[in-house]
């Protein structure tokens, strides 16, 4: 359960996974979102999941068990189940940001960061995503979006419920 990785600065380290999936599969009416996915994502690591609109990147974000969702938890108290949303503008996206790394989170799991922002602030969420990783957290960011997921150390897709790359 270890990995050689590449951290944000410096040489590659072994260090151990702090996600690991297993063979998770999942359907919805009979339709296979998740279909036997296995993966492991190592402490300090910077991982984009992309994949098309409905491909169950939320999904799969939602069956990561070692994992806090954070960027998305703003305003969600409420809330009866942990569905991600996408905030609506700028300001409380970043917001929600600062909240969630207020807590110092070891992991750093952000659904559609940019999701409901202008492109001019697009930069401004990644950057923050960045400097956390530099700091030595580990981030996964979910997107659709290949310029978002390109700002990653590594990016993997998920297909026909299959993951890629
Ligand atoms: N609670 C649910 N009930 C039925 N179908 C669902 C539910 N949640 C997601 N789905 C379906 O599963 C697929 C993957 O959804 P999701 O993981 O949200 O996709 P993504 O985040 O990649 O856009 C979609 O076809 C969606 O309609
Ligand atoms: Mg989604």
């Amino acid at each position: 359960m270890f990995a050689l990785h590449q951290p944000a600065t410096g040489t590659p380290v072994v260090t151990p996974h702090i996600i690991e999936l297993n063979d998770v599969s999942k359907e919805f009416g009979g339709v296979t979102v998740l279909d036997a996915v296995s993966m492991q994502v190592p402490a300090g690591a910077y991982l984009a999941l992309g994949g098309v609109s409905g491909a169950g990147k939320t999904t799969r974000a939602e069956r990561k068990t070692r994992s806090l969702t954070l960027l998305n938890e703003l305003g969600l108290e409420h809330r009866s189940h942990h569905r991600a949303i996408q905030l609506a503008g700028g300001e409380q996206q970043r917001v929600a940001i600062a909240r969630a790394l207020i807590n110092d989170p070891e992991v750093i799991l952000a659904d559609e960061p940019t999701g409901n922002l202008p492109h001019e602030l697009w930069s401004h969420v990644l950057d923050l995503l960045e400097a956390e990783w530099k700091n030595g957290k580990t981030v996964i960011v979910i997107t659709h979006e290949p310029g978002v997921a390109a700002r990653a150390q590594r990016v993997v897709r998920l297909r026909d419920g299959r993951l890629e790359g």
